[in-house]
């Protein structure tokens, strides 16, 4: 193993444990969905019948939507964040 081997193997560790760092953080955005979003609507809009939001991807669009809306400036970790607390706590769909 040579110097360049070493070093490259080094880089996809790190690489590796970011992207395990970066698990998301439900409680967070729960806490995000509290505080900026229950102005317009509440749950009821994420559990009725004719709900627009048809799946995982398109969770993450709506929250995406919204949040861009209210120029919240979210970074894509907290709209994922609050998408996966939807899911979990209404939506339900599988990945
Ligand atoms: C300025 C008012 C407003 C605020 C504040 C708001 N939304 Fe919305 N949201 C809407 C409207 C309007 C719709 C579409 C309702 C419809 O189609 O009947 C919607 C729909 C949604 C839906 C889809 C519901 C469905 O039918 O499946 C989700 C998910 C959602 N919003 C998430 C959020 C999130 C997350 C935030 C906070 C970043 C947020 N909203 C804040 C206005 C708002």
């Amino acid at each position: 193993m040579n110097a360049f081997h070493l070093k490259y193997g080094l880089i996809s560790l790190m690489v590796l444990s970011t992207t395990q760092a970066h698990a998301y953080d439900i409680e967070a955005g729960k806490q995000q969905l509290t505080e900026n979003c229950t102005s317009c609507h509440g749950s009821e809009l994420y559990t009725r019948s004719d709900r627009r939001v048809t799946s995982r991807k398109g969770l993450t669009a709506q929250v995406q939507r919204c949040q861009l809306a209210l120029n919240l400036n979210w970074f894509d970790e907290d709209v994922e964040n609050t998408a996966e607390h939807l899911n979990i706590e209404f939506y339900k769909f599988k990945k």
